[in-house]
């Protein structure tokens, strides 16, 4: 079979690198890259690491608002998709990319196979949660990675094709965690002690758009003692600059740029804890068994907050602080697969066609 994978930012690149060994064995991809995230360190990097083929098409929509950004994406990826008459269209995750990957397929009446579907926060505030609903609405192959998610689109009443097959990022840890110990530096470029710092992620735009949300997060990495490590992504890099704020002011506070995979692995499984706003750095540090905070105040992970392996602050100052200081011993359960979520995925798409 003939399939187009879309993607466009970074934690779809990490998605689509374990699935993509296992489709290519039998199938033709065509990768297309939409440009939502075009720095050599939020894109190519992870190209080359995790070997993914580099894309037969390159979009470069770049940033944007919304409509301009996603509409771009629409009006590129149909020509593709016309001309390439792909039997499924295959797209991953929630960003404004795998919409425009699922509303372009399902239009052309291409079935759409959804991977990561069925996640929810009930917050439709965020972007990403109106990308999930829109393109879990029309796709054909729903690919669920937790129970919950199964749930999730039962109560919106969708159950025709809908798996849970487990975590594809579970495979890309297992399939990584140990290359990762063999081939990062980043502790020792950085004079990071294993289990010695905090990592901290946080590039939400709920929180990065807004000035109040973000002098909370900051005030309270200011009161944690600990050396920290924080890669910034741009987006927070650049509204922070908008604002005037200058993290140097921060004590213990080691900025760096954007990290490859490899050395995001290490980070995460060498630090004391985690706090974050990402989806799957929440992830990450429950599948290496770190303590994680994550700063929003809904988590569509609601499986990583049993026994306070993940603790929800939102951006109260005292919560952070609270999360960050309270001892836990999670017994982390295997909630999220055994590691053959991609197997599975391809597995099940070809006795679907047969
Ligand atoms: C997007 C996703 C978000 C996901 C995140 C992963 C949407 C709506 N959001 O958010 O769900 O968690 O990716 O990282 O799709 N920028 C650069 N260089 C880049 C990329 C971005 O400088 O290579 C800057 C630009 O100023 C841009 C801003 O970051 O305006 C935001 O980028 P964008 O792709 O719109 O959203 P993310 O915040 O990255
Ligand atoms: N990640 C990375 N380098 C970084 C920060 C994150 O490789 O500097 C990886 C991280 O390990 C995870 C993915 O990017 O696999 C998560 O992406 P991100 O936090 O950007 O988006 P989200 O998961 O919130 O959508």
């Amino acid at each position: 079979m003939k399939i187009i994978t879309v993607l466009g930012a970074r934690p779809q690149f990490i998605k689509a690198a374990p699935v993509s060994r296992v489709l290519r064995k039998n199938h033709t991809e065509i990768i297309v890259h939409t440009g939502q995230h075009y720095d050599p360190n939020m894109s190519d990097i992870f190209f080359e690491e995790l070997n993914i083929p580099k894309p037969d098409y390159h979009l470069a929509v770049g940033s944007g608002n919304h409509g301009k950004q996603t509409g771009d994406m629409l009006i590129k990826l149909e020509e593709i998709v016309l001309d390439e008459k792909p039997d499924y269209l295959l797209v991953y995750g929630d960003t404004n990319s795998t919409l425009a990957g699922a509303l372009v397929a399902a239009k052309l009446h291409i079935p759409v196979i959804h991977i990561e579907a069925g996640l929810r926060s009930f917050n439709k505030k965020m972007p990403e949660e109106i990308n999930r609903i829109m393109t879990d609405h029309v796709s054909e192959f729903l690919f669920c990675p937790t129970d919950t998610a199964v749930k999730n689109l039962e109560n919106e009443n969708i159950t025709r094709n809908v798996f849970n097959i487990g975590d594809v990022m579970y495979d890309a840890v297992l399939y990584n965690r140990e290359i990762a110990e063999e081939k990062s530096t980043v502790l020792e470029k950085n004079d990071l002690e294993k289990k010695g710092y905090h990592l901290i992620t946080i590039h939400r735009a709920e929180n990065t758009d807004d000035i109040q949300k973000m002098q909370n997060i900051l005030e309270a990495f200011s009161k944690i003692d600990t050396v920290k490590v924080w890669p910034l992504h741009p987006r927070t890099k650049n509204k922070l600059a908008s604002y005037g704020i200058d993290l140097n002011a921060i004590p213990n506070l080691k900025i760096i740029e954007p990290v490859g995979y490899l050395d995001m692995l290490t980070l995460v499984s060498n630090a004391q804890k985690v706090i974050t706003d990402s989806g799957g750095v929440q992830k990450e540090a429950y599948f290496m068994k770190v303590p994680c905070i994550t700063v929003r105040e809904q988590t569509e992970w609601v499986e990583t907050l049993e026994e306070d392996a993940n603790i929800l602050a939102g951006t109260s100052v005292e919560k952070i602080l609270e999360g960050v200081q309270k001892n836990v011993s999670p017994s982390y359960k295997d909630v999220f697969g055994d590691g053959r979520a991609s197997e599975k995925i391809v597995d099940m798409i070809e006795t679907h066609q047969s």
